[in-house]
């Protein structure tokens, strides 16, 4: 019996892989929140922690009336204005002269074979017309990358569903990357933001995945600053004792392109503020 069982079991799962793309995958990783986490409706998620514990989510609304990165955002968009030697700017590089675009990034591009995050378009941008690519973590790129977020407030996650096998197994090691265990502690990250999703770790309240890309970059108080998501990336592999990738390698950014696809329809709140 438990051996016609675990067959059956084998057949099916077989047969999910075989059909399962990432479209049922969305759906499927919405439902699990939904279930999951009842009381909260899905879109609530791209406040993270902030969407579960009403106590928090108050003090943390008091804190974005005037949020920590306001400054921060003013120099980005100074930045995003700011002509380069050659008298271009990043205006030039992006659709609609990259006003109100955040929500189309991450997308794969057929013609580079790769996953192109908005971080790199801006520092691909930056070398087209000679200038010195940023760092990637904080600083003058998180800056424009907040700027450009928030004239993107409230559009909908929009990123187009992998159409080649290119882009199918970008989606995938994306996929994989997520749902592998690594590190001392050997979790996932599906570990923390699924298996206890809602439950405390240590101070901390942990965040549904649904939502994890809609509101960077992020002014943490720890950082004291605006980070970008690759950071936040490094410190949640680090957490578990893994070794960080360095920001923006191909398998970030195909977790990038994962996690985003499965916040298509939510809404862009970026930038935002975190513990
Ligand atoms: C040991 C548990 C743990 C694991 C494993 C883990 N994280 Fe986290 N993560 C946290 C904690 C704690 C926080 C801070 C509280 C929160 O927002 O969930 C956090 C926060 C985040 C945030 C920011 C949420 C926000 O609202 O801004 C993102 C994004 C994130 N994690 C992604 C990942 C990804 C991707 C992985 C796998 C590479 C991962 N995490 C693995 C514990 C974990």
């Amino acid at each position: 019996m438990i051996g016609l069982r675990s067959i059956t079991l084998a057949v099916l799962l077989g047969t999910t892989a075989v059909h399962a793309g990432p479209e049922e995958d969305r759906q499927r990783f919405r439902e699990f929140y939904q279930n999951r986490l009842s009381s909260i409706p899905l879109e609530a998620h791209v406040d993270g922690a902030y969407a579960m514990n009403a106590g928090a989510r108050e003090q943390w609304l008091e804190m974005e009336e005037f949020p920590p990165y306001e400054f921060e955002l003013d120099e980005g968009q100074e930045l995003f204005e700011a002509s380069f030697a050659d008298g271009e700017s990043l205006a030039s590089c992006f659709p609609e002269g990259g006003q109100g675009v955040r929500q189309g990034y991450p997308y794969f591009d057929e013609e580079a074979g790769e996953v192109v995050t908005l971080e790199l378009a801006i520092n691909r941008c930056r070398e087209a017309h000679g200038e010195q690519p940023l760092p990637y973590l904080s600083g003058d790129l998180a800056k424009i990358s907040a700027y450009m977020a928030y004239t993107s407030r409230g559009n909908v996650i929009n990123v187009p569903t992998p159409q080649s096998e290119a882009a199918l197994a970008a989606y995938e090691s994306g996929k994989q990357f997520y749902y592998s265990r690594r590190g001392q502690l050997n979790f996932a990250c599906s570990s923390c933001h699924m298996q206890n999703t809602g439950l405390n770790l240590r101070a901390e309240i942990l965040s549904a995945s649904l939502g994890h890309t809609s509101h960077w970059p992020v002014y943490r108080l720890k950082w004291e600053e605006l980070g970008t998501l690759h950071k936040r990336f490094q410190e949640c592999n680090s957490q578990v004792g893994a070794v960080p990738l360095e920001a923006q390698s191909e398998a970030y950014r195909n977790l990038e392109y994962f996690l985003t696809y499965m916040s298509n329809g939510l809404e862009i709140n970026g930038p935002g503020t975190r513990k």
